[in-house]
């Protein structure tokens, strides 16, 4: 009975420092190149504003303020994160001008499917906009931020503006 319990010993202690090491030796490594990566990606955010938002099969954005400064170029990203089909679920992502009329926009983006629910009959009172997206698809596009001022964000696809909405600030 001594001689196993002593072997269980032997095998527990030899186990644990097993263990050790290999934790030793896998963590430093990653952690030291985290923090290598990382430095390089901050130092850019500073020259354009990287934005990414999100559209999802509940009809909603995942943010509803964006903050960008005037004139600071911009590069936004939009993600269907859903899996609804595009013509089901579409989500895009308009930024309206000052003083559009977000109503009168949804109202007429909701029959303008031809130009992917863009009212062409409005493209004065719209700054820029992404593609029309369904579930999985991402959208990227780059603009000059305006001059300061709270500009209204919509996405277009029919009766999704009630709750598709933001505001982006400009600064
Ligand atoms: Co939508």
């Amino acid at each position: 009975m001594k001689k196993l319990v002593l072997l269980l010993s032997v095998i527990f202690a030899f186990s644990c420092g097993d263990n050790k090491k290999k934790e030793e030796s896998t963590v430093a490594p990653i952690g030291a190149s985290k923090v290598e990566e990382k430095a390089p990606a901050a130092a850019s955010d500073d020259a354009i504003a990287e934005i990414t938002i999100e559209g999802n099969d509940q009809m909603k954005f995942n943010k509803s303020e964006l903050r960008v400064k005037a004139g600071q170029k911009v590069r936004l990203t939009l993600k269907h994160v859903g899996k609804m089909e595009k013509n089901v679920m579409g989500h895009n992502w308009v930024l309206l001008a000052l003083g559009a009329d977000m109503a009168a926009i949804g109202q007429a983006g909701a029959v303008a499917e031809e130009t992917d629910y863009i009212p062409e009959e409005f493209k004065d009172q719209i700054l820029v906009y992404t593609k029309m997206l369904g579930g999985g698809e991402t959208d990227v596009i780059e603009f000059e931020a305006p001059e300061a001022g709270s500009y209204d964000f919509m996405c277009t696809f029919p009766g999704h503006y009630a709750l598709m909405k933001g505001k982006l600030i400009v600064e």
